[in-house]
């Protein structure tokens, strides 16, 4: 069966844990070489990889194509509006087109269903690189950057203060999977989706929401934000959501009712002195740098799992 990495809810929370493991080890195991230069093993070596965007991307785009290339393989980064995709020609035919050319298949796009056709009609694997609704790889490099810093993440108080979100709907997912307690401090009108409630409830690992940033991040070990107007938002809503947000700004008096041992997590791009202030950013609970490395070595276990390499 063909393995995509589609969501943190969807993957077994063994394999993802495994997955974390052998990213830690794949990145220990470069000790500090230069970038470019390939690891000792080449798992993708023969492997054509493409990597598509119909939203903008550093961090993914880059991350992809430096992981593929230090294991062997090839990359292909492509832009949505580029190929025939953007002009009329189905995601089914693309997916069954692009299954005889390349290996496995990275895809950034608006809606889900477009990733969720994709995956069906593909024989090759397919990776969520973000839609509107989840951003599942960067939520497996934090709970790697989390656990690098801290140890294991399980049992820890993780609070996300703004928008309820893609990138917190894969961090309530990943609450499930790895044994978390998830906070969401935010105004009611930025409630995440009602289903990832229903689901980390069933998981057992319910999400709390406390609507007063300061009583909500009292005693985190993580604090976590994330922009307040989204690639998929209209801009017409960003004066709105800025006013609505405002009160949800982590600053250093907000982190400062966080343990004293708390980190910082920003999955970049960032609007300094929004949604977080540069003295966070920079400040000591900071590791929002090592998230963005670490989505090189996640995804590098990603893929291999993936193509079961
Ligand atoms: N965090 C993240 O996915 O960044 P990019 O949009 O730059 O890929
Ligand atoms: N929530 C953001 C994440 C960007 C990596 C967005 O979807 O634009």
């Amino acid at each position: 069966m063909t393995r995509h990495f589609l969501d943190i809810h969807k993957t077994d929370a063994a394999e993802l844990r495994a997955m974390i493991d052998a990213a830690r080890a794949m990145k220990t195991a470069r000790d500090g070489r230069p970038r470019g230069m390939p690891d000792d093993d080449q798992p993708l070596a023969g492997r054509m990889v493409a990597l598509i965007f119909e939203k903008p991307s550093t961090r993914t785009r880059i991350s992809f194509d430096v992981g593929v290339r230090q294991m062997g393989g090839q990359t292909m980064v492509l832009s949505g509006a580029d190929m025939q995709l953007g002009h009329g020609e189905t995601i089914a035919d693309t997916a069954r087109v692009l299954s005889r050319y390349v290996d496995l298949i990275m895809i950034r796009t608006f809606e889900e269903a477009t990733l969720l056709e994709m995956a069906e009609h593909s024989d090759v694997p397919v990776i969520n690189g973000l839609t509107n609704r989840t951003h599942p790889c960067q939520i497996m490099a934090d709970v790697m950057t989390y656990e690098e810093h801290r140890g294991p993440i399980d049992g820890k108080k993780v609070v996300w203060s703004g928008d309820g979100n893609n990138v917190f709907a894969s961090f309530a997912h990943a609450a499930g999977q790895f044994g978390f307690d998830l906070t969401f401090t935010g105004p009611e009108t930025l409630d995440p989706e009602p289903a990832w409630f229903d689901w980390c409830a069933a998981k057992g690992h319910p999400i709390t929401v406390e609507r007063d940033p300061d009583a909500a991040v009292t005693g985190a070990d993580l604090v976590v934000t994330d922009t307040w107007v989204s690639m998929h938002d209209p801009q017409s809503a960003r004066e709105r959501r800025h006013n609505q947000l405002r009160p949800y700004q982590v600053n250093e008096a907000l982190m400062a009712r966080a343990k004293p041992d708390a980190l910082f997590m920003h999955c970049l791009p960032a609007h300094r002195d929004d949604e977080a202030t540069s003295a966070v950013m920079d400040g000591p609970h900071s590791v929002i740098f090592d998230e963005a490395e670490n989505r090189l070595h996640a995804q590098k276990a990603i893929l291999r799992w993936c193509l079961g390499v």
